[in-house]
């Protein structure tokens, strides 16, 4: 029986894994340990917050003493780190909340989880959750592999490219089991709208402008981010120890062609005149130190572990449209307050 960590379960893609552990494995318990900032929100798991096998902490992973009574408390088992700072954006404005975080509280999570478990790591992981901006820009052509060298450019990536070096440094130096992912844009239900996707379809709803940055060329590489948490299950279970897996989806866009097919679809489902959404397409100044493009080439966890992207791209942006169109609440109660103004600072701050 595991007690399993999962940090940064109130966020995007921490709820979706949550969600799933809990659900598919009534045997483990699983402690979600949040420090619940302007990103994490329980309403993301106001479905599953009942389960037995479901257990949360109000912890900031900059605390080893909260974290080591965490620890002790629930007997814990195993990490699944996906706490972070995770917006490029917010990097930008202030570098050093995303060095205390995704730098400092993943190497103090490291530090309870050594002295927590040592002399028995091998019954033990320690799952690290990364990103592909780790790996910086491409040009118009090639794939990021697990073997291509490390290039951040943004605070955000250079802080996750950090934590990702401190997590194999704690396995090359003192033996602790860990396991790395690095994943490509993850985009569906609960995605926080500051992101480009929620973001959008936010404004479409409320006929706002569409801020795109730039030329609007950058190319993501966009996963459903349930197919994340699948692969993250399976990784977690089967993964080799020490091993380093790119999950991503086999699906570039454009961002302009991206919002294009948003207002197309959004149109259509608000019963809206084709054409009315992408009137809204406002070009603004571009993100400093903006990468060009990133694509993932998922081979390695495709072929080892049998992981495939499980729905198309079309379907999972209908499955997240008609999601936010029918959680009005929850897309309101995030968009009040703090965002107003993050989001008056970001965008008419020219
Ligand atoms: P998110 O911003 O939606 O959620 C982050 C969560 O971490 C929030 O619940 C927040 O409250 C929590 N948190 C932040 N600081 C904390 C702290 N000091 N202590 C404890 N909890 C804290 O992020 P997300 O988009 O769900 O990303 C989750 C992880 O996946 C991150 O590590 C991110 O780097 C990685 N990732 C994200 C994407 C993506 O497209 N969103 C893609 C690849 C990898
Ligand atoms: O690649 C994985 C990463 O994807 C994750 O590690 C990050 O946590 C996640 O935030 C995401 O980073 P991006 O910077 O790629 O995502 P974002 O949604 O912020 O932007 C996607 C693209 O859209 C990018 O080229 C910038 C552009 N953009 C974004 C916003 C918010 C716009 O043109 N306008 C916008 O208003």
């Amino acid at each position: 029986m595991k007690n399993i960590l999962i940090t940064g379960g109130a966020g995007f893609i921490g709820s979706h894994v949550v969600r799933r552990f809990v659900t598919k494995y009534p045997d483990c318990t699983i402690i979600n340990a949040d420090a619940l900032t302007y990103a994490g929100n329980l309403e993301n798991l106001a479905d599953i917050e009942h389960e037995k096998n479901y257990i949360f902490e109000k912890v900031d992973i900059k605390n080893q003493d909260h974290l080591a009574e965490v620890f002790d408390k629930h007997n814990i088992t195993d990490v699944i780190h996906l706490a972070a700072e995770s917006h490029v954006d917010r990097s930008i404005l202030s570098p050093l909340d995303f060095v205390y975080t995704n730098v400092i509280g993943t190497v103090s999570l490291l530090e309870v989880a050594k002295k927590k478990w040592a002399g028995n790591y091998k019954d033990h992981l320690f799952y690290h959750i990364s990103t592909d901006e780790v790996y910086g820009a491409l040009g118009d052509t090639g794939l990021f592999t697990e073997e291509t060298r490390y290039d951040p450019h943004s605070p955000y990536s250079a802080s996750k490219a950090a934590s990702d070096h401190f997590v194999r440094a704690y396995h090359d130096t003192y033996g602790i089991e860990v396991v790395v992912s690095n994943c490509s844009n993850n985009y569906g239900p609960y995605h926080f709208p500051e992101k480009l996707i929620p973001l959008m379809i936010n404004n479409i709803i409320n006929n706002k402008p569409l801020p795109v940055y730039g030329d609007g060329k950058y190319t993501r590489d966009w996963l459903y981010v349930k197919d994340h948490a699948i692969a993250i299950d399976l990784i977690f279970h089967e993964g080799k120890i020490g091993d380093t897996y790119n999950i991503g989806g086999f699906n570039e866009w454009k961002n302009i062609d991206l919002v294009l097919l948003l207002c197309q679809q959004m149109d259509q489902k608000l019963g809206r005149e084709p054409g009315t959404s992408k009137e809204l397409i406002t070009y603004v100044k571009d993100r400093p130190g903006h990468d060009r493009r990133y694509a993932i080439d998922a081979n390695k966890i495709n072929k080892e572990l049998g992981w495939a992207p499980s729905v198309t791209f079309e379907e999972g942006l209908s499955e997240t449209i008609d999601w936010f169109l029918s959680n009005k609440t929850w897309l309101d109660n995030v968009t009040s307050g703090a965002y107003a103004s993050y989001y008056d600072y970001q965008y008419n701050n020219e």
